[in-house]
């Protein structure tokens, strides 16, 4: 396993890392995500992310439940929560300080955790001050429940406005973003947050390096019954593949598919590696519902050198979606 630091905070994170969303709950219980956990922590991962909106917080408990089993050392791993889809009351969502507050209290429950490594904004809230979100993380941060705070699927003037006002009052500020990064989706994370590295040494834990399985190439025939887009709950996901622009990426996935038996690599692991060719990303969250595609998952880490020049640019070739440098875009 390599380890990455999170931006130019202190922390070190496996550059692989494991998620629970779709997976803890819907296809695993608690024997087989203890297992699953075991396994990847076995293969130096050190990072395992969840959310209260995950399975309404089912997913926090069936993890809470395996770290209760596996008994790890608190300092030889992290995990992480995230706040804003909490229920339907109005003091249930959002990212108010009674919300941000009770949320965070019920992960740490949830989890059987004394803190949270990271806390991450699922969303931004409009209808809350940015100055609530960012004091109320300060003090969770001072009271030991959480280490470090970020956001998710911010927008990058959002990230820096939330950076400044904690500069102006001496607030902790938020050290990670976690946005969706992969072969299809490249825009946030080459484009709109390129300004963010450098001038406010963020760091990034990606989602859905595999579009949900679809960069696995089990798709390109049909939706299989035994997988994610095939479950009854998640069959809305299906979106991805319909309509025109599903079809194409359908399409680039058989073309990626021959370029990665061409480099001696099956494409799930191309894709993986993909992400994490590109040094901005800290970590890659995976998904998996079993312990072999995790292995294979994990083994994408092994495989960077394979994706040369040369083969990056058949990528780009086949891809024909490399975000265009803005210049005239202007930090705010
Ligand atoms: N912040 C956010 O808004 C946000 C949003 C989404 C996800 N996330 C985080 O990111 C994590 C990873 O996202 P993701 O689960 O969408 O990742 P993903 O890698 O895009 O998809 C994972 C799914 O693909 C299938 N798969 C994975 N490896 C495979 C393999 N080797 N062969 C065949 N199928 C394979 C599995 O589904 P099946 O076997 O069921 O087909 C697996 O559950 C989540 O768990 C969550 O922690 C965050």
């Amino acid at each position: 396993m390599e380890y990455r630091k999170v931006g130019r905070s202190g922390l070190f994170l496996s550059s692989l890392s494991l998620g629970s969303w779709v997976t803890f709950k819907n296809q695993l219980g608690v024997r087989k995500a203890t297992e699953l956990m075991a396994h990847a922590y076995d293969k130096g991962v050190t990072f395992f992310d969840n959310a209260e909106a995950y399975g309404d917080g089912e997913t926090e408990a069936i993890m809470g439940e395996a770290l209760k089993n596996l008994k790890w050392i608190r300092d030889t791993y992290c995990v992480s929560s995230k706040v804003y889809w909490g229920g339907d009351k109005p003091t249930q969502k959002g990212l108010s300080r009674k919300h941000l507050v009770d949320a965070c209290n019920n992960a740490l429950k949830r989890l059987q955790v004394e803190y949270l490594d990271i806390y991450y904004c699922h969303r931004p809230d409009p209808d809350t001050p940015i100055i609530e979100t960012v004091s109320t993380m300060h003090h969770l941060i001072t009271q030991g429940k959480i280490l470090y705070w970020g956001t998710s699927e911010w927008p990058a003037d959002l990230v820096m406005k939330a950076r400044s006002v904690a500069k102006q009052y001496n607030y902790t500020p938020p050290i990670v973003e976690q946005p969706q990064y992969n072969m299809f989706n490249r825009n946030k994370v080459e484009h709109e947050y390129r300004y963010l590295y450098k001038e406010s040494g963020i760091g990034l834990t990606t989602w859905s390096p595999l579009e949900s399985g679809i960069l696995t190439g089990k798709y390109c025939d049909g939706v299989p019954s035994e997988s994610r887009l095939g479950l009854e709950k998640f069959k809305w996901l299906q979106f991805l593949i319909e309509k025109e622009e599903g079809k194409t990426k359908l399409e680039k996935t058989k073309k990626l598919m021959a370029l990665a038996q061409e480099v001696g690599l099956p494409l799930n692991q191309m894709s993986i590696a993909w992400c994490l060719k590109n040094k901005n990303v800290s970590t890659v969250l995976l998904g998996a519902s079993n312990i072999e595609q995790l292995d294979s998952n994990l083994e994408s880490v092994d495989k960077v050198d394979l994706l040369t020049d040369e083969v990056m640019i058949k990528i780009e070739e086949i891809l024909q979606n490399k975000p265009e440098a803005d210049p005239d875009w202007k930090a705010h």
